[in-house]
């Protein structure tokens, strides 16, 4: 008898887990993921902005250098899902403009701007009147901006969507049932309890379930470090066609120290992003939330009041101690993390699913994964 079912067991079904399911099955490993409803993860409410340079914090180049290297891959990534599948991803290099309010949001935006230019970053400066050009209907007193022609974005429920659909032509086993417990023996993770008792067995364990990830029933303590679940409410408006193009390119701004993102689509969606809230597994959609990001919105695009609002919700970001994602094999044999993207995981999916799939098929850890080690918080090989 087989000492496993499968060669890679991916416990989470969402954005990263899909991603790394697919691309291990193409490298010719048997691959199954557990997830009661796959697809269904946080990237059902993300905006989809690809935004490495305009989301840039100081002091986080290394996670810029992951971001880049996955914006880079996007492009073909929705392609080969799409010639896989059938499926529009609804990625669209549109660009993003970043602008400023007022004289302290000028500064702040500047400073930026001398950040990204000592990186060598494709960033413009544009006067307010020049921002007005490219999108006349940004408040008349916009006092500039940061043009970033390499931002992009993706929907990702059409992503997911299509990720769902590339698994399953690439022979990944969808085990639509709940894991209840890692099940470790011998001193490394072996497999997994489903809901209804069935146990599943694998050479190897990759857990991405986002902000759950430490809670997996089974998992020996300090194998990874607590992940924040970090709220996003997030709203969903409708271009009419005789708006259209309301927006041509992602718009962002920091309002009253919040920051505040449109995503216009192709299809006419306009998505209103995103709240940060730091409050427990919650995904209430709450008056404050709605009145913030429309009162914030409507200060950058006042005709957006005019739209109607066709959906209202929110999601957890999976926050780790750094913010930067856990990528790799962990303390526990034979158990690897892929998890803690915070607010990057639509963005960071290509390489994630690229990086993970290569460790999964040679057991070595690329260089770009290195400074993503789970290790890096001082996990413990357990007793
Ligand atoms: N990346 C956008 C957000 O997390 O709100």
């Amino acid at each position: 008898m087989a000492r496993t079912d499968t060669d890679v067991l991916v416990i989470g079904g969402g954005i990263i887990g899909l991603g790394v399911a697919w691309r291990a099955a193409q490298r010719g490993l048997a691959v199954t993921v557990a997830d009661p409803d796959p697809g269904h993860g946080a990237a059902q409410v993300a905006a989809g902005m690809l935004a490495p340079v305009t989301e840039l914090q100081y002091g986080e180049e290394p996670l810029l250098r992951l971001g880049m290297a996955s914006n880079e891959r996007y492009a073909a990534f929705a392609a080969e899902l799409s010639e896989v599948t059938g499926l529009d991803t609804g990625y669209r290099q549109t660009g993003t403009l970043a602008v400023a309010l007022d004289s302290d949001d000028r500064e702040e935006l500047r400073e930026l701007h001398s950040f990204h230019q000592r990186l060598g970053l494709e960033s413009h400066w544009l006067t307010g009147r020049e921002c007005r050009r490219l999108e006349p209907m940004l408040a008349p007193g916009v006092r500039g901006g940061l043009q970033v022609t390499g931002d992009h974005q993706v929907d990702g429920r059409r992503l997911t969507a299509a990720l769902v659909a590339a698994c399953e032509r690439a022979g990944v086993d969808l085990h639509r049932a709940e894991v209840t417990e890692l099940l470790v023996e011998a001193g490394r993770a072996a497999g997994v309890r489903l809901s209804g008792g069935e146990i599943l067995r694998a050479e190897r364990i990759v857990l991405a379930a986002g902000s759950r990830s430490h809670l997996l029933p089974g998992l020996p303590e300090g194998v990874l470090p607590a992940i924040r679940p970090v709220k996003g409410q997030v709203l969903r408006l409708r271009i009419p066609e005789q708006y259209a193009p309301f927006l041509s390119r992602n718009v962002r701004a920091v309002v009253r120290g919040q920051h505040i993102y449109l995503v216009p689509r192709a299809d006419g969606e306009l998505v209103i992003g995103a709240t940060t809230e730091e409050q427990g597994y919650d995904t209430t959609v709450t008056a404050g939330g709605v009145y913030e990001l429309l009162r914030d919105a409507h200060e950058l695009v006042p005709g957006l009041t005019e739209l109607p609002l066709v959906e209202t919700n929110a999601g957890l970001r999976p926050g780790s101690p750094d913010n930067a994602p856990l990528l790799g094999p962990t303390a526990l044999p034979d158990l690897i993390a892929a998890t803690g993207h915070y607010r990057n995981g639509v963005l960071l999916t290509p390489v994630t699913a690229d990086l993970l799939a290569e460790y999964l098929a040679t057991g070595a850890t690329p260089e770009l994964a290195a400074p993503f080690s789970p290790s890096r918080f001082g996990s413990k090989v357990p007793a």
